[in-house]
């Protein structure tokens, strides 16, 4: 087997690659772990920035998010039981989020992606990669039992945190940089309608952080803090109602509607950052390169704009034959993913209770939350965070 670009995994980074390279004539081959009905069932992410929309738009699977999706104009923030909203769109001249999950993400681009004809070898086993510091790449797997063998001029490795590209580059080549949390997220999954379906809330209490986002109308996803070594199954779905409601301001955790869980995990909080992304012939995009805790909502929208510089400068490289989309690739990506970072760790330390954030830190964390209610310039700050940085490098250095 040959193709031009051979892309490791296809969560929503693979797949979103495959789909720009794959309108500009560049050809592709996806190859995943996992099957196609797996990558589909693992809930994760639910806001899109309007960068996001728009790229999806581009790679021409944007009817169902335009049709679908619900925007979002503000955010709620909770602290001491009050509710206090931000108006995002009035304070970034009209700019918007959406609510749209990543498992409709992924379904619509698969969905392409088969209409296209594209090929995607899913269940692929001890998948290998090699020669990416040359000049001819090559893929190695396992299907049904048989060895097979892919031949390329470029790797993307878009396989997420677990992944086996960036584990396969040589260590004195990379450098990675991490903070790992003491707490982690139980996030439920429930059919009833979300208690808030103009913004999502971001509550901080005493009894820890939680989050009431939504998957559509009819469906909720909720989170609370929790500790690290806490396991799904001490988590009853009346304790989590419970716990929720309790974070939350009276008339909202009066009004919210529970019901069982259709899905219900518990997820640990890390920020990590490898550098660079580029590696010869070998480019990491998503998760594969970096990691957000997922207060700010950033991880998948940065896996998109990986992406898509990723893909501008692999069409530059094709179709105007230079190398200087692909020699920037790494410098820009990074320069968009540690703002990223910065703005998710601080809303993660401004939202959660610190097993220190007694005394000095928790005046603090108090004193930060009033000042970003009741100034203009701090409020602004965050929602031009929330709805994203621009692409264009030249705005953001
Ligand atoms: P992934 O979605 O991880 O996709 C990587 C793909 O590569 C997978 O399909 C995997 O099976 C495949 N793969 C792995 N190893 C191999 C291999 N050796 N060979 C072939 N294929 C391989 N972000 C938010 O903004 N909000 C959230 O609430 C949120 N919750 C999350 C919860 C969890 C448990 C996790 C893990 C992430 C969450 N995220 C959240 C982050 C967001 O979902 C990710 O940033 C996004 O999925 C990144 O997409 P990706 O395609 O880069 O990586
Ligand atoms: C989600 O809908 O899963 C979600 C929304 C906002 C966040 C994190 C997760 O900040």
């Amino acid at each position: 087997m040959r193709t031009q670009v051979a892309i490791i995994g296809a969560g929503p980074s693979g797949l979103l690659l495959g789909q720009l390279l794959h309108k500009a004539g560049i050809a592709n081959i996806i190859i995943e772990r996992q099957s196609a009905d797996y990558v589909l069932g693992r809930i994760r992410a639910g806001i899109l920035e309007q960068i996001t929309v728009d790229l999806l738009k581009e790679a021409g699977v944007g009817a169902r998010v335009a049709a679908e999706g619900t925007v979002h104009h503000s955010i709620e923030l909770v602290y001491r039981n009050t509710r206090h909203p931000i108006d995002v769109t009035g304070l970034t001249g009209g700019k918007v989020v959406t609510a749209y999950g990543q498992t409709e993400v992924t379904k619509d681009l698969m969905d392409a992606r088969a209409a296209a004809g594209l090929t995607t070898l899913y269940s692929a086993a001890d998948v290998s990669i090699h020669d990416f510091d040359g000049s001819s790449p090559v893929v190695r797997f396992r299907q049904d039992g048989e060895l097979k063998e892919l031949a390329c001029d470029f790797i993307a490795g878009c396989d997420g945190f677990h992944g086996v590209c960036r584990a396969s580059v040589p260590e004195g080549a990379i450098t990675e940089y991490e903070k790992v949390y003491p707490f982690g997220w139980l996030g439920v999954l429930a059919d009833v309608p979300p208690v808030s379906t103009h913004a999502i809330v971001y509550a901080n209490s005493e009894r820890g952080f939680g989050l009431c986002s939504m998957r559509s109308l009819t469906r909720s996803r909720y989170y609370v803090q929790c500790p690290i070594e806490d396991k799904v199954e001490q988590w009853s779905d009346d304790r989590f109602w419970d716990e929720l409601r309790r974070r939350l301001d009276p008339e909202m955790a009066e009004r919210m509607v529970t019901g069982p869980s259709i899905e219900k995990s518990i997820a640990p909080l890390r920020s990590f950052v490898a550098e660079p992304m580029r590696f010869g012939r070998l480019f990491l995009a998503g998760d594969a390169a970096h990691i957000v805790p997922p207060t700010g909502a950033k991880g998948l929208n940065l896996a998109a704009s990986d992406v898509k510089y990723l893909s501008n400068a692999l069409v530059e490289y094709y179709h105007e034959r230079t190398s200087a989309g692909i020699d920037d690739y790494s410098r820009k990506a990074l320069a968009r993913v540690w703002r990223a970072e910065r703005f998710s760790w601080w809303l993660t330390s401004l939202m959660h209770r610190f097993p220190d954030t007694q005394g000095f830190g928790q005046k603090v964390q108090e004193a930060e939350l009033e000042y970003l209610v009741n100034s203009e310039a701090a409020s602004r700050s965050l929602a031009e965070n929330y709805v994203g940085l621009p692409l264009d490098f030249a705005q953001i250095r």
